[in-house]
């Protein structure tokens, strides 16, 4: 097989697969191993894992705190687009992957390695994701995909990380595939499978059972910032640790659980459920506020581009460059997107009771019924008339045949 690789970067995990394929490939392509790992806010023991790769033969290992870079460059963006693929699902993993294969490139080149290797099956989205952006920031290094090439079945794999002494696991029955990072925790496999049996609740670790959530409702204030959440109930806070913060305060109250089927990029439909509690109420009270200071043109256009974004970045596009097009117009209308929100937390709902801004196009004296209102009505007989004009002539047409004429 391949034996011109010397030197493979391996995106680690510190899971069972990533460490099966640390030894895997050192066998089958006879190269140097160095391993990476990112902390997107996932709650793993880094050290821990570090000391397993050395333990398994990687000749370096890097532990990146990108949380930071993480919410600047691409969390932040996709507040800013209310992103939701398909309406739903606030892209929490698909985020992370461009960060992700980012990094591997950095120090692939940094070590001077020849290839890239990640533990994604050939089914989900997440190899689209990296390969891409891999290919795209450096056609010169070789992504391989260990999962698609071994054909291991769950159990070889155990049986191979035993006969190699690679630790397994204590949670290694667990049927559940789950990712998470600050933005949200995804769970798949399993049950999850069979779409009409609803999730247990065994696969939820940041959210409550909404039945079981708190009694008494919480009512929360976020600030934005031209489209940032910058302060929680009036303190400002660095927004790694805002974004966490909403992820306690949420899930307490069981709120950011989503159970949807999704549209794979392979074409695949495939049952997904997610906790994303602080992408969730970000998310709503971002859109909800930008609604509050945009003109009615941009609200709409916004929601098709939003889309657009939502489905690139879902889609493994994140480098195309219609995403940074689409970023240009999605800044320019946050520019103004600067006030409050209120959000109440109750037994797995989030609802907006209250916002305000300098910068809304709401304007109490026109929108009165008390008598200071300013809006001239009378106004709006003409204005009615003239508004409805083509669809009175389009009916007049239909029914009469002949040319019709409308005395204004
Ligand atoms: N379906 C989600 C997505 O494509 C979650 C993927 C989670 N990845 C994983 N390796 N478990 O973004």
């Amino acid at each position: 097989m391949a034996k011109e690789i010397s030197k493979c970067v391996l995106l680690y995990s510190g899971g069972l697969d990533t460490s099966c394929m640390l030894k895997w490939l050192q066998e089958t392509y006879n190269c140097e191993l160095v391993t990476v790992t990112l902390d997107v806010g996932q709650k793993k023991n880094f050290k821990e894992i570090e000391e397993k790769s050395k333990q398994l033969g990687a000749v370096a290992h890097y532990t990146i705190d990108a949380r930071e870079e993480f919410v600047k460059n691409y969390v932040n963006h996709a507040i800013k687009a209310n992103a939701l693929y398909e309406g739903e699902y606030p892209l929490s993993s698909s985020l992370s992957r461009p960060l992700i294969a980012n990094w591997g490139v950095k120090i692939a080149e940094k070590e001077e390695a020849d290839a890239i290797a990640h533990g994604c099956t050939g089914k989900g989205n997440d190899q689209v994701r990296f390969n891409i952006t891999i290919e795209t920031l450096n056609p010169e290094i070789k992504v391989i995909s260990p999962v698609v090439e071994w054909g291991m079945t769950r159990i070889q794999e155990i049986e191979y990380a035993k006969k190699k002494g690679i630790p397994i696991p204590v949670d290694v029955s667990s049927p559940y595939s789950i990712d998470a990072n600050l933005w949200g925790r995804s769970i798949e496999c399993g049950i999850l499978e069979k779409p009409d049996v609803e999730p247990p609740e065994e696969i939820y670790e940041w959210t409550k059972k909404p039945e079981e959530a708190e009694d008494k409702s919480e009512t929360i204030k976020l600030t934005f910032e031209k489209g940032i959440p910058t302060a929680l109930n009036d303190e400002e806070m660095n927004e790694v640790e805002l974004i966490m913060e909403l992820n306690e305060i949420g899930g307490k109250h069981g709120v950011g659980r989503i159970d949807h089927m999704e549209d794979r990029i392979v074409g695949l439909k495939s049952r997904e459920v997610y906790e994303c509690p602080a992408a969730t109420i970000i998310i709503k009270a971002h859109k909800d506020l930008e609604k509050y200071v945009s003109t009615r043109h941009e609200v709409l256009f916004k929601e098709t581009v939003d889309k657009e974004w939502a489905f690139l970045v879902y889609a493994g596009l994140w480098i195309d460059p219609l995403k940074k097009d689409l970023d240009a117009f999605i800044d320019s209308v946050n520019e103004k997107v600067t006030g409050e929100v209120k959000m109440k937390l109750y037994k797995g709902h989030s609802m907006v009771v209250g916002r305000k801004s300098e910068y809304a196009l709401y304007d109490l004296n026109l929108a009165t019924y008390e008598e200071i209102s300013t809006f001239d009505q009378k106004l709006s007989k003409g204005f009615i008339k003239l508004w409805g004009l083509q669809s009175k002539m389009s009916r007049l047409v239909s029914k009469r045949k002949e040319a019709v004429q409308i005395t204004l």
